[in-house]
């Protein structure tokens, strides 16, 4: 696909609805720069409270050894799937397998229902599978990757700081979900778990990753939402006792912007799709970014370009019109190299609409703008982590390995290429490997288990 296929005097007019999601590497710095400062505030003991990038201490002080073995259960909460898994970690072979997983629904009304429905479904699916792998004797260690902001006391203790993504269960925020969880066992008694480790998704990334290769210090998500985890310097946590060391910090980078800080790029689609969120002015960073809003952005683009009769002759369709119709997951198949084309002429047909070759063009542009822009938002981040990385350990050269997961990133055609490219150009002093993690929610929460076990029988001897 080429922008040639678009008349000039057409170009020009979607070009300027297009223009301000372009930015320019200096407006990235200036982002990154930001984003530093922010991150600042979030570690410091005064300036925690009000701090959008909140910062979390993850009480994850070592990544793995090879020494780590065992049998644990996992549940994998806040992706796009709840799953359970049993996985089993093999110290000879440095291997970590999945024995078993399964993958449970949850329906709507529970996502926003209470905490006792969600609790109580959850140990219900964990029931049903110990019952199908005849496991329901044994008293397994969990891990248990709960991919929202918490507040971490101990690494089993563990208070929900608020609900984002599709979530908004009553009675959840500000309680101790570890709690909540054995309470929701304890009241079928029908089976009981061992030790607890509370994991978020990108901590699970960053461990199972780490497990391959000993320099994975970073894990990112760029899936339905997004966010990273690194090991910093004990020192510059201040909220956690302690000087020794490094403890893995759950940045929770969605929640850049919070504050407004964010406003000059901003543009008034982004607005719309924060105020018609259920968590309106919360996570307004991973608003222009994940995969539960990239698909929205574009669809109030296309509406709008419709609306000035620079697409489909004017003429929108009722889909078109009802939001969240334009999946993410479009963006990824009219993106696609070979099959882009058709592709797009499917889903624009799915969508009611009467389209001509131009319109497929100017669509193919508007899905390559939004996903451009989110990956060079992510690079600004994670060059920011890098970069903070290298500094901390003064360092003029950073050689780092980040694990990455997350739909976005794994399934769209360009996006990995692009966000690497923008971080070379934007961390030029950090030399980083990308490996995509291999089920970092379930193994990964399995290895933060298995790594704080051997912690704490070290401390023991
Ligand atoms: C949201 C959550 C965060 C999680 C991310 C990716 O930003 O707040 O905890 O890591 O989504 O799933």
């Amino acid at each position: 696909m080429n922008e040639d296929a678009i008349p000039p005097d057409t170009l020009a007019k979607v070009q300027k609805h297009l223009e301000r999601f372009h930015l320019s590497l200096e407006k990235l710095q200036e982002v990154s720069a930001r984003l530093e400062e922010d991150m600042i505030r979030g570690l410091g003991k005064h300036t925690h409270h009000r701090a959008p990038v909140k910062m979390l201490p993850s009480f994850v002080r070592a990544t793995p050894d090879g020494t780590e073995k065992g049998d644990f259960l996992a549940l994998d909460l806040g992706g796009t799937n709840f799953r359970v898994l049993h996985v089993r970690v093999l110290e000879e072979e440095q291997k970590m397998l999945k024995m078993d997983s399964q993958i449970c629904t949850i329906p709507q009304e529970i996502m926003l229902g209470t905490g006792e429905q969600l609790f109580s479904h959850i140990a219900s699916c964990l029931g049903d599978f110990l019952e199908c792998q005849n496991l329901k004797e044994q008293i397994l260690p969990l891990g248990f990757t709960f991919s929202f902001p918490c507040e971490q006391k101990e690494i089993d203790k563990s208070f929900l700081i608020r609900w984002t993504k599709g979530f908004n269960c009553s009675g959840v925020e500000g309680k101790d979900v570890v709690k909540l969880l054995r309470e929701a066992i304890h009241k079928r008694g029908d089976y009981d778990l061992g030790s607890v480790a509370m994991v978020n998704d990108t901590v699970g990334t960053m461990m199972s990753c780490g497990y391959k290769d000993q320099s994975c210090e970073i894990g990112m998500i760029i899936g339905t939402g997004t966010n990273a985890c690194y090991m910093e310097e004990m020192k510059n946590v201040e909220r956690v006792e302690g000087e020794e060391g490094r403890m893995c910090i759950n940045t929770e980078w969605g929640g850049f912007g919070d504050d407004g800080s964010l406003k000059d790029i901003q543009t008034e689609f982004d607005v719309v799709v924060d105020k018609t969120s259920i968590n309106p002015g919360v996570h307004i960073f991973e608003k222009m970014i994940s995969g539960m809003y990239l698909g929205e952005i574009v669809r109030l683009l296309l509406v709008r370009l419709t609306q000035d009769e620079l697409l489909f002759k004017g003429q929108t369709s009722e889909a078109l019109l009802s939001a969240g119709r334009f999946e993410t997951k479009f963006i990824s198949d009219i993106e696609e190299t070979d099959s882009g084309v058709e592709n797009t002429q499917n889903i624009l047909t799915e969508l009611g609409l009467k389209w001509d070759q131009v319109d497929v063009h100017v669509v193919h542009l508007v899905c390559d703008t939004i996903s451009s822009r989110s990956a060079h938002l992510c690079a600004a981040a994670l060059a920011t982590v890098a970069n903070r990385i290298r500094v901390n350990r003064g360092l003029d050269h950073l050689k780092t390995t980040v694990g990455v997961d997350g739909t976005v990133y794994r399934k769209h055609p360009y996006f990995s290429k692009k966000l690497q490219a923008t971080v070379r150009l934007l961390a030029p002093d950090c030399d980083i490997t990308f490996l995509v993690s291999e089920d970092g929610s379930g193994k990964g929460a399995a290895m933060v288990t298995a790594v704080s076990q051997r912690l704490a029988l070290q401390s023991r001897l």
